[in-house]
């Protein structure tokens, strides 16, 4: 018995079954529902292992029975009674406690609740901002309890992999210098250090491979990140990845323990047998064939050159952009069959949308294509199409032209399709590796070339005599890993070659003192010996997101902010207190 009379429990709500029939049981939880059948009383009582009925009888006790009588729903209990089999025809089959019910000899009322602003149940369409402001009542329901178990099995699968594998664990600053991610810094300013900021991490990359120069060889972390950046459902501006470095490796030792993780991690946790090694495309294969870094391979409807068909070509549209530079491209739409006009211009209107001059369908008709573009097609141009695309009877053949604007426009016209038309496919999780990113990209407001990833990825060993000659044509030894379409982790081995690095930086327009204003501490350090290393990170909540079937990162994150950066519950962000503003030596707006 413990202060205030309540009794601790000797199981959990979700647990009994018939095998408990007879045994006398305490519970503790919250009550889900209270129905008065006019002199019995039937609680539903809940914890984290799910619910059982317990029954509230003035004949068997007079006093639990009273007890139940004050109670309302997310009252907190104690309840003693016998595990007793359900009369037959009382057995709930959708309950896993269905059999049985407790019938009680003790009820305790630990704690009262107010009525809750929503219902404790499974996605009742309750408005996001309530269910934050809420998110303690939020997360009581089983929907959310099962999305943060299955992530704590999830990291805790992730550790026990990587600890096999000899990774340490190491733990890398929160309150550091600007780290190269690319984003936003979000900052923090020093009370001892007037004017002076910390930034806080958008991911740990220079630490860890401080780590590798420092002999540690492998290192893990389930790492927080901060980044101020747009928001979207699978963005937040503080998010977690599992972040890990290797020294004396090569992209592959990285890409093949990875699918080793993975297969180990959707065994063990959802017992799904993944295929691995899994299927990789270089940047350019991925481009080419999907129009994107992270295709969604299950859709099928891969993108083909049709230039060649369309040289001699009547069809103006074709015969200018080709006459310019620019090709023909598309894709057969699975799924779709002798559409409407309708549904036709509704593809048209899309790549409108997406920002193409226009589309072009082509319908299988007979030995023919039906077309806006039929009339100036020659038979072989007719024959060449159908040919190429394997058009069957009423099948769609989408084509657009120009130059590589069409990967946008094409892609996301790929998934547009995918949405409406295609079948649904049999595979639930696919993943591919995407490598050899570009090394540069060229921003055309600044004038200037980026990393594509970031500054220490080292160029592919093909592209080093002429990365000052031709930037943009240099690809890196980088690989992204995509799951569903999603980019769920990216890494690159690093430059540790102090020469390499110099010409690297000399080229995105860093200067010597930039360079080592902004990383000298990382230069020096490569002074010191730095074995050859890679890495990559993924993000943990967007892979939890997936394994858990959600639409969006948030419904994995205990405590996620809104689209506006906000968390309803704390108030956060919020004004700070004129004084303490005064001692960070800070004027308020
Ligand atoms: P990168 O910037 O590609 O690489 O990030 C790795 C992965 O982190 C996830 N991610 C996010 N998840 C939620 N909200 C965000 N705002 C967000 N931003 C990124 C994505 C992404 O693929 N240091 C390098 C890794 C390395 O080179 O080892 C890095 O951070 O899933």
């Amino acid at each position: 018995m413990k202060d205030g009379g309540w009794e601790k429990r000797t199981h959990y709500c979700g647990t009994l079954r018939t095998s408990d029939v007879g045994r006398e049981v305490v519970l503790n939880g919250w009550v889900q529902t209270r129905r008065d059948h006019g002199g019995v009383i039937f609680l539903d009582l809940r914890d984290i292992s799910g619910l059982v009925q317990v029954v509230c009888n003035p004949e068997v006790s007079p006093e639990a029975h009273a007890a139940a009588r004050q109670v309302r729903s997310e009252y907190v209990l104690s309840c003693r009674g016998v595990v007793r089999a359900r009369p037959e025809d009382s057995v709930n089959p959708r309950l896993p406690t269905g059999e049985v019910e407790v019938m009680a000899e003790k009820v305790t009322v630990i704690n009262s609740s107010l009525t809750p602003p929503f219902e404790i149940e499974p996605g009742s369409g309750v408005e996001e901002t309530l269910r934050l402001r809420y998110r303690y009542l939020d997360l009581r329901r089983p929907d959310m309890q099962e999305a943060l178990l299955l992530r704590s099995r999830v990291t805790q699968e992730v550790r026990n992999f990587l600890i096999s594998r000899n990774f340490l664990e190491i733990e890398t600053p929160i309150l550091t210098k600007s780290t190269p991610e690319g984003a936003r810094d979000f900052v923090a300013p020093s009370r001892l250090q007037p004017g002076k900021f910390y930034a806080l991490p958008q991911s740990p990359q220079l630490f860890k491979q401080l780590l590798m120069v420092a002999g540690f060889d492998r290192y893990f972390q389930i790492a927080r990140c901060f980044r101020d950046e747009d928001l979207r459902a699978d963005r937040q501006p503080e998010f977690t990845q599992i972040d890990l470095e290797m020294s004396f490796v090569e992209p592959e030792d990285v890409m093949s323990l990875m699918d080793e993780m993975f297969a180990h991690l959707f065994r063990s946790v959802l017992g799904v047998e993944l295929p691995v090694p899994f299927p990789r495309l270089t940047w350019r294969e991925a481009m080419e064939r999907y129009g994107t870094d992270r295709p969604d391979r299950r859709w099928g409807m891969e993108m083909q050159d049709y230039s060649r068909l369309f040289r001699e070509t009547e069809f103006k549209v074709f015969r200018s952009a080709l006459e310019k530079g620019g090709r023909v491209r598309g894709f057969k739409v699975a799924g779709m069959r002798s559409p409407a006009r309708r549904e036709l211009d509704g593809l048209v209107d899309e790549a409108r949308r997406l920002g193409a001059g226009g589309l072009v369908w082509m319908v299988r008709d007979g030995e023919g294509l039906k077309s806006p573009a039929a009339k100036f097609l020659s038979l072989p141009e007719t024959e060449g199409v159908v040919r190429a695309a394997g058009l069957e009877e009423g099948e769609v053949l989408l084509l657009a032209a120009g130059g590589e604007e069409l990967n946008a426009v094409l892609s996301g016209l790929r998934s547009y399709c995918a949405q409406r038309y295609a079948p649904r496919p049999d595979e639930r999780f696919s993943f591919t590796w995407v490598t050899d990113f570009p090394l540069f990209e060229w921003d055309e407001e600044e004038r200037r070339y980026k990393s594509n990833h970031h500054p220490f990825t080292a160029p592919s060993a093909g592209c080093l005599e002429y990365l000052e000659e031709r930037p943009l044509e240099a690809t890196s030894d980088s690989y992204d890993l995509v799951l569903n379409g999603v980019e769920l982790g990216g890494g690159s081995i690093r430059i540790h070659d102090p020469e390499l690095q110099r010409r690297v930086f000399g080229i995105l327009g860093l200067s010597e003192e930039e360079a080592a204003e902004k990383f000298g501490f990382l230069l020096e350090a490569f002074r010191y010996g730095p074995p050859p290393h890679g890495g990559i990170a993924f993000g943990l909540d967007r892979l939890v997101m997936i394994m858990a079937g959600r639409e969006s990162i948030r419904e994995v994150i205990a405590f996620p902010k809104t689209q506006s950066g906000s968390d309803p519950l704390t108030g956060a962000p919020d004004v700070v207190y004129p004084e303490q503003l005064r001692e960070l030596r800070l004027r308020p707006i």
